[in-house]
Parts: C-alpha cells; sequence; structure tokens
C-alpha cells in the first residue's frame, strides 16, 4: 500500500493532521524528524548545532528512503524535506504527497515561543519565516492535494483531507 506524505513548512500542522489522518485510515504514523532523532540519539537542535544541515539532510533522505521502501504509512515530513529534489522524486514515487499550507503570521504565532526549530532562532523570525517559504515555495506546490490550516480547526481540516483522498481513490482528482 502507498504512504501518505505530509509536506509542508514548520508550523502548519504536519503532526497533528498526520496523526488525525492516520487513525481515520487505519493507517500506521511516523515522523521522519523523530525517526532521525532516535538514530542519532540526540534532538533536532543538538544535530543542528553540533554537525550542521547538510548532515541533518543527509539523514533526512535516508530515513526517507526507509520509509519509501516499507509503504502502508502516513508520514509527517520536516519543512525542509522539499528542498532536495530526489526527495520529492522519493515521495511521488511512493505515495500521495499532501501539502498543508499557512500564513507567515498565522506560523509565526504558533512557533514564537518554540525553541525546537533551529532555522527560526533568528533575531526576526517573521521575516525568517516569510524568505524561506518564498523560497520553497516552488517545491510545496507539488503536492497532490493542498489544504490551508491557517482557520479551520483540525477536524475540519481532516475531513476535507478525507474527501480529496476519496475523490482520488475514485479516479475523480487530477493525479
Ligand atoms: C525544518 C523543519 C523541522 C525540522 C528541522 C528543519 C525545516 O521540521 O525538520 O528543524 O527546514 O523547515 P517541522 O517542519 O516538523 O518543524
Amino acid at each position: 500500500m502507498d504512504n501518505i506524505y505530509f509536506i509542508g513548512f514548520m508550523g502548519t500542522g504536519k503532526t497533528t493532521i498526520s496523526k488525525l489522518i492516520a487513525d481515520h485510515l487505519n493507517m500506521k504514523w511516523t515522523d521522519l524528524d523523530d525517526m532521525i532523532q532516535q538514530k542519532e540519539k540526540k534532538t533536532v537542535v543538538e544535530i543542528f548545532r553540533e554537525n550542521g544541515e547538510e548532515y541533518f539532510r543527509n539523514l533526512e533522505k535516508e530515513v526517507l528512503k526507509d520509509v519509501a521502501g516499507k509503504g502502508g504509512y502516513v508520514v509527517s515530513t520536516g519543512g525542509g524535506i522539499v528542498i532536495v529534489d530526489e526527495n520529492v522524486k522519493i515521495m511521488k514515487e511512493s505515495g500521495l504527497i499532501i501539502t498543508l499550507v499557512a500564513s507567515p503570521d498565522v506560523i509565526y504565532v504558533r512557533l514564537k515561543d518554540d525553541q525546537s526549530r533551529p532555522l527560526l532562532q533568528v533575531p526576526n523570525p517573521l521575516d525568517e519565516i516569510k524568505r524561506l517559504m518564498y523560497e520553497r515555495a516552488p517545491f510545496y506546490i507539488k503536492g497532490d492535494i493542498i489544504i490551508d490550516t491557517s482557520f479551520d480547526e483540525p477536524e475540519i481540516i481532516v475531513g476535507e483531507i478525507l474527501k480529496e483522498i476519496e475523490k482520488r481513490k475514485n479516479g475523480k482528482g487530477t493525479c
């Protein structure tokens, strides 16, 4: 069975929404950041600080390949996974990609007191959110389904996603 991959910027709700979708569809769930942390026995913050971003990106690709080879998972990915073309190819070939989006202001409010995102520990996080989002937008739009999580409650968003998945199963989708 194919995987379902959740991609999107930090703070768009990938973890929460993907877990709910896995429950609804009775599929297994995993989070690539968790897999990396377990593998390295370090937090993402420690990996970025001690080994650098490139090292983290290599691990990210490794764990993605692991889960792509298994199938049947709903996968919550890290926001930067899309910057590596090969990762997008791996996801496209092994499942359905769902992109979650939210406005920079909403993301800023959701993450302003969160120290677990190394890329946002900068003097002006809102500017950095806008800059990174602009840079990554061409990759995020490669998702098969794109859903805005800025305003609705998780259960509403999950309902929308389930409807979209159902349409695709019935051959009414575009992918
Ligand atoms: C990152 C997003 C994070 C995590 C790491 C890098 C990014 O995951 O992988 O801090 O480059 O956007 P979340 O999107 O789950 O926060």
